[in-house]
């Protein structure tokens, strides 16, 4: 493509030839320049065909490999990133990212060098008619880029400060759509409207701010090349009334001036993109920079779970710029132990179960499964020996059959099935239109939140691993349901280590023990009953709480 830059300056030397050859009406050898003409036009046409091809070729494969290496990368990240960034504002930027690279690759790299070959040619073709006009073209191509330089260094802060503005704008539009529920039940549509449209006139202020200082700044450019052609076309009238220049170099000087000035301004136009692309990208390559956080060790083993005893030693664990939750916190869970986990909100019950899964890294001692550190072993093998029901459930936009089919991607449909009968899914999936095929929305938005987890429940069922954890796994069923899947859930946990979280506290009477957590401390571990008799704060949770829930609040 660059060697493209070579075309025009050729083209209009072989046209000063061809009209040379007229005005001396010598006609026999004027087929020597067509000739050349001809030889250059079709090679022009192999060019761009090239370049066609090419651009069709890679461009999109880039932006597969871009898009790919980015979802690699994220894939990485522990779970704070996702809770640190707003699903859509990921998304976005890999989007731009896949988007804005492969144009930056051309306009960067293919247009410049284009200009730069077209400009050294031109200049020396023009020092060869007279040095006058060669070195005005040198002077005004200077003066171009000097002051296109100093000025782009403008619009380019102003962009960044617009690309910037652009993320948060629309990452309040996505605030705004995802919580249209909210905005609706306390009717805050006006309020939020308003305040969307003073964030969208922001961005506007600013997408004006960086095109005014590109705009005045082509007001000048065109007011110094309007100056310089009419020099040039002085000097050229003059030098032809001199014979110092053939008609063919007035056609040639005046042709490559015009060109050269509106592929100059047109660089302007690339440049300014290329800044406007370069602060869009650098939004998305930010997303880059994020601590990759849980990593496998090289060669890391894979965990061999025997008899499933998970074991805390020392632990010490805060969440990203928060205060300690746990410090030194032991505790054993024995082989195939059911244990339930009481405590008030917040207490650290969800991020006890999620350091098991590590989803996140302890900042001292170790957590254990059969002996081996969760740490030094897979990060796959790990998840694959344990089955969760987290605490908030969100599905896949796919079919019921494929949301429940997760839990072991190579089970038939009668497993799913059966799956989905044991956690009593079945019935009311058979009554949507389109049964096991039906696409459940945006996280499972499509279906209440008891139905949602009887999905999990049902991937947790077919699943099948050898430690269990439910994180107030029927909290959303009726207490109808909830008995006979208690069942279910109990013929799951039979010879698997379970872990249960639980506000109804009744759900857990039928476990070994109960652990009671209060601020990321344990301050009770024993069995319901021994609880109950020694009076303290699971007595306490027991007494208080009502309809079988606890009370949401500390002690
Ligand atoms: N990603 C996070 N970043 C910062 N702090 C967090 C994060 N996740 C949880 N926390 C904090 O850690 C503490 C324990 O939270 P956790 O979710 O473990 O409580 P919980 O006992 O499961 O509560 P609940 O019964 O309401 O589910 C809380 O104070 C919470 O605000
Ligand atoms: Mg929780």
């Amino acid at each position: 493509m660059t060697l493209s830059g070579l075309e025009y300056p050729l083209k209009s030397y072989i046209l000063k030839l061809i009209i040379d050859d007229v005005s001396a009406m010598q006609f026999h050898t004027i087929w020597i320049p067509v000739t050349w003409y001809c030889v250059a036009q079709a090679l022009t046409f192999l060019l761009w065909y090239s370049f066609g091809w090419c651009e069709l070729r890679y461009m999109p494969q880039i932006k597969k490999d871009i898009a790919a290496k980015f979802i690699e990368k994220i894939g990485l990240y522990d779970y704070h990133f996702f809770q640190e960034h707003q699903s859509s504002t990921i998304s976005a930027r890999i989007k731009d990212a896949a988007k804005i690279m492969p144009r930056i690759i051309e306009l960067s790299l293919i247009q410049p060098l284009h200009l730069i070959i077209t400009v050294i040619i031109s200049i020396a073709l023009l020092f060869k008619v007279h040095f006058i006009f060669g070195l005005a073209m040198f002077v005004w191509v200077s003066t171009f880029m000097l002051m296109c330089y100093t000025r782009m260094k403008k619009v380019s802060l102003l962009a960044k400060a617009e690309a910037e503005c652009e993320i948060n704008t629309y990452g309040e539009v996505n605030d705004y759509v995802s919580n249209m529920l909210f905005i609706k039940i306390f009717s805050s549509f006006l309020h939020e409207k308003s305040a969307l449209k003073n964030k969208l006139e922001k961005l506007m202020h600013k997408s004006i701010t960086t095109a005014s200082a590109s705009v005045s700044y082509f007001r000048t450019q065109h007011f110094i090349f309007s100056s310089y052609i009419v020099l040039c076309l002085i000097g050229m009238v003059y030098c032809s009334a001199k014979s110092i220049i053939t008609p063919g170099d007035f056609a040639l000087v005046f042709m490559t001036n015009l060109e050269i000035t509106m592929q100059l301004f047109h660089i302007t136009f690339v440049i300014r993109e290329i800044i406007t692309d370069y602060s869009s990208l650098r939004q998305a390559l930010s997303i880059l920079e994020y601590d990759t956080g849980v990593q496998d060790k090289p060669n890391a083993p894979t965990l061999v779970v025997s008899e499933g005893m998970i074991q805390f030693h020392n632990v010490k664990f805060h969440h990203k710029n928060s205060i300690p939750l746990f410090l030194n916190k032991s505790i054993t869970i024995l082989p195939k132990q059911k244990i339930g986990l009481v405590g008030y909100s917040g207490s650290g019950k969800s991020t006890f179960i999620n350091l098991i899964l590590r989803l996140y890294d302890i900042m001292d001692g170790g957590i254990y499964i059969d002996r081996q550190d969760i740490c030094q072993v897979q990060q796959d093998s790990l998840r694959n020996a344990i089955a969760v029901i987290p605490q908030d459930i969100s599905l896949f936009s796919r079919s019921i059959m494929e949301n429940i089919r997760y839990g072991r991607v190579d089970a038939t449909d009668e497993e799913v099935i059966d799956a989905a009968k044991k956690a009593y899914a079945h019935d009311f999936i058979t009554q949507l239109p389109k049964k096991y095929d039906s696409v459940v929305g945006e996280k499972g938005n499509a279906l209440s939140g008891g139905q949602k987890q009887r999905i999990a429940i049902a991937r947790a069922i077919l699943k099948n691993a050898p430690i269990l954890i439910l994180d107030e796994a029927t909290s959303h069923l009726d207490s109808v349901i909830e008995s006979t899947i208690q069942r279910s859930i109990a013929e799951l946990m039979k010879d698997k280590t379970s872990i249960i979280i639980a506000h109804r506290l009744s759900t857990l009477l039928t476990v070994d023990r109960i652990v009671v957590f209060e601020n990321g401390n344990i301050v009770e571990d024993d069995t319901h009953t021994n609880l109950l008799e020694k009076g303290g704060v699971y007595k306490k949770l027991w007494d208080a709480q009502i309809g079988g829930f606890l009370p949401n609040g500390e002690s």
